[in-house]
This record gives C-alpha cells, structure tokens and sequence, in this order.
C-alpha cells in the first residue's frame, strides 16, 4: 500500500513530511534500522543484524508498496528519515481481521508528538480498510511505548517470559498488546 504523503508539525514547531518510503530509500532505510537498533535494545535486532543488503531492501519496500496488506509511513525532517511506522494485515481469511503494527524513532526526535501522529494515522487507515484488531508486542520496561500504547487504547493480553536475551544475557519479558476497533 502507498500512504499519501501529509505535511505534519512537530510539538517544537519543527516540520516533517510522512510518506510512503519508496525503494529509492533503501540505503536510508538500513541506516535508520541500524540506527534505531544502536540507540534502544527494545527492538528485536542487535544494530549489526539490521545492516541488510542493498538488494534485499529494495525487493523489501517494492514489495510493501505493492502489496494489499503491509503500509509503512516514514517520518522525513530536513530530507532525512528519521522514523518509521508500519502496519501488517494477516493474509489468510479466518486472520485478515487482524494487523500488526511497529514504530521506532531516532532517539533525538523522541518527545515531539510523531509516534502520537503515526498512531493516529495506522489507526484511521486500519479502520478505513476493515481492520477489526490491532496487536503489538513490546518489551516490559520500554515505559514510553506502553504509555503510548495505552493512551490509544491498546490493552495487554499476555506476558512471554524471557523473550529477549540481550548480549550480557540478561532475559527481557514481552507484553502482548491489542486494540479492538
Ligand atoms: C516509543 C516511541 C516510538 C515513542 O515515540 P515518540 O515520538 O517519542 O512518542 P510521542 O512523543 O508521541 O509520545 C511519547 C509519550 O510517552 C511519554 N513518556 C515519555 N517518557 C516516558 C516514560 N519514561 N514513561 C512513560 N511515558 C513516557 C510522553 O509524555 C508522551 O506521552 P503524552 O503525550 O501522553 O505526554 C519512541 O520512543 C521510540 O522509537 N523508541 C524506540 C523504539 C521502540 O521502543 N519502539 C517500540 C517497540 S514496541
């Protein structure tokens, strides 16, 4: 799917432009993967898991942008894509009710409102193509998403126990979290 690309303005005054990324944006698109793993270990990555090849990120977005069922909306500032959210309707009839949704945002930008527009957005195109049950998981301690999360209404269904193992070995449990629409 392609989102329609939409001016928005940040809390500090600062504009940005959500679009779809394109396959153009590929090396951007790794960098800011890599980025974002760097700066967080709430992502499922280690930084140097999220260096994909070239070639594969390009199939990646041609194949988001044609499909029926997956949407990414990126944050642009100054020419740069410094956030990325998505959203991924499952395929199958009994299933295609329901959509996954992820975000994550350069830690610089964090505390400007985009996560809140992105929502926004997921959730307006998610009703607007029937999607009945929004789910997310996130890691326990990652406050700020859980707040986030929350304030739109998403509830937690269930806790995995030790769902990631970061490299000291420490054991992270992980919340699953839906919204009904
Ligand atoms: C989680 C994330 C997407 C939020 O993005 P953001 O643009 O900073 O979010 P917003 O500015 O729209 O909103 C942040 C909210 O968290 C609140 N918040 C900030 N720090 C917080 C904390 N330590 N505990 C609880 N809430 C907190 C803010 O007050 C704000 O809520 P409010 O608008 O009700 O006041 C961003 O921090 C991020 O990319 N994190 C790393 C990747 C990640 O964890 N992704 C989610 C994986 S499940």
């Amino acid at each position: 799917m392609i989102y329609e690309s939409k001016p928005i303005t940040l809390k500090d005054g600062t504009a940005a432009i959500f679009r779809s990324p394109s396959e153009n944006d590929a090396q951007a698109m790794i960098e800011y993967l890599h980025t974002t793993c760097k700066e967080t270990h709430f992502l499922t990555r280690e930084p140097e898991e999220a260096l994909i090849p070239l070639e594969s990120e390009i199939q990646f977005l041609r194949n988001i942008s044609d499909s029926a069922n997956d949407l990414m909306i990126a944050c642009e500032i100054n020419g740069k894509i410094i956030g990325n959210c998505n959203i991924s309707r499952n395929s199958s009839a009994r299933t295609k009710h329901r959509a996954s949704v992820g975000i994550a945002i350069f830690k610089e930008y964090w505390g400007l409102g985009i996560a809140t527009a992105m929502f926004n957005e997921l959730i307006r195109i998610a009703k607007e193509i029937g999607i009945k049950q929004l789910e997310l998981e996130v890691i326990d301690g990652n406050d700020r998403a859980i707040h986030l999360y929350e304030r739109f209404g998403f509830t937690a269904v269930g806790n995995k126990p030790n769902a990631f193992c970061l490299k000291d070995g420490t054991m992270l449990n992980e919340l699953s979290m839906i919204k009904v629409l």
